[in-house]
């Protein structure tokens, strides 16, 4: 069934930009690197607001952050800042405790500047059927092998038949994320993503399958690549 946009429940996207971007070895965090005339932030940004059901944007940075301020998306009356932690998801959890009472959050990393509308479509589609939510992901393609433990020499080839690479967005009851979180960072749980924070907690929240090319700039190799992608998305 089809439902009009005011009839959905609104979501609040939090944006982790507190990060370093240590492998990246730029001059300035990769967050604020710019393709073309704008930012990857805002690139990430932008992508999230575009969308009618995405009402705010709480942006996580560094508090020794000197970036953020001067990009025109800070005037923005949709976007919030807050300060971010240490960890990936401390800085979640900091735009977590300004979301209010919003039903649905949808967690999207600063450094992800290529999310194509369909697949923030197909994800947002979730609220309509799942209590746990869920994340975008991509089938894994190539032949994976697991190593002998710290060594560059083959143990095993590893089924890959069900693994995937784990992107954002990633789509949760807000409630829920915040409980999960807390108890995870309570519990000295690895959190890498939100899911793994729900799945310390015993939940098993959907795989959508996205685009392979909703890349994390990481390494100074994917700049070009994000910039390539971005063409082919008509930004
Ligand atoms: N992030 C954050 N707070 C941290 C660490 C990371 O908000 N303490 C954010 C990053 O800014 C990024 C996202 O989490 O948007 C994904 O993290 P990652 O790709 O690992 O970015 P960095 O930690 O900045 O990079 P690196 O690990 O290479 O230092
Ligand atoms: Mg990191």
């Amino acid at each position: 069934m089809k439902h009009s946009v005011d009839s959905l429940p609104q979501v609040i996207a939090v944006l982790p930009a507190a990060g370093i971007g240590s492998r990246m070895q730029a001059d300035c965090p990769k967050q604020y690197l710019t393709i073309g005339h704008q930012t990857i932030l805002e690139y990430a940004i932008h992508a999230l607001l575009r969308h009618p059901r995405i009402t705010q944007a709480i942006v996580a940075i560094s508090p020794e952050d000197h970036h953020f301020q001067s990009l025109p998306i800070a005037q923005d009356p949709r976007v919030t800042v807050t300060v971010g932690g240490n960890q990936r998801a401390h800085s979640v959890m900091a735009g977590l405790k300004l979301a209010g009472n919003a039903e649905w959050v949808l967690v999207h990393d600063a450094a992800r500047p290529c999310l194509h509308a369909d697949d923030l479509e197909r994800l947002l589609a979730i609220t309509d059927h799942s209590v746990v939510g869920g994340i975008l992901a991509a089938p894994v393609r190539d032949t994976m092998k697991r190593s002998e433990a710290c060594q560059s020499a083959i143990s095993h080839t590893v089924e890959r038949q069900d693994l995937w690479h784990a992107l954002t967005p990633q789509l949760f009851p807000l409630a829920l994320l915040k409980c999960c979180l807390q108890r995870a960072l309570d519990e000295g749980a690895t959190v890498t993503d939100e899911a793994s924070a729900l799945e310390h907690c015993g939940y098993h929240p959907l795989l959508v399958a996205g685009r392979s090319d909703n890349i994390k700039v990481t390494r100074p190799e994917d700049l070009k690549l994000a910039a390539f992608y971005l063409t082919q998305l008509n930004h």
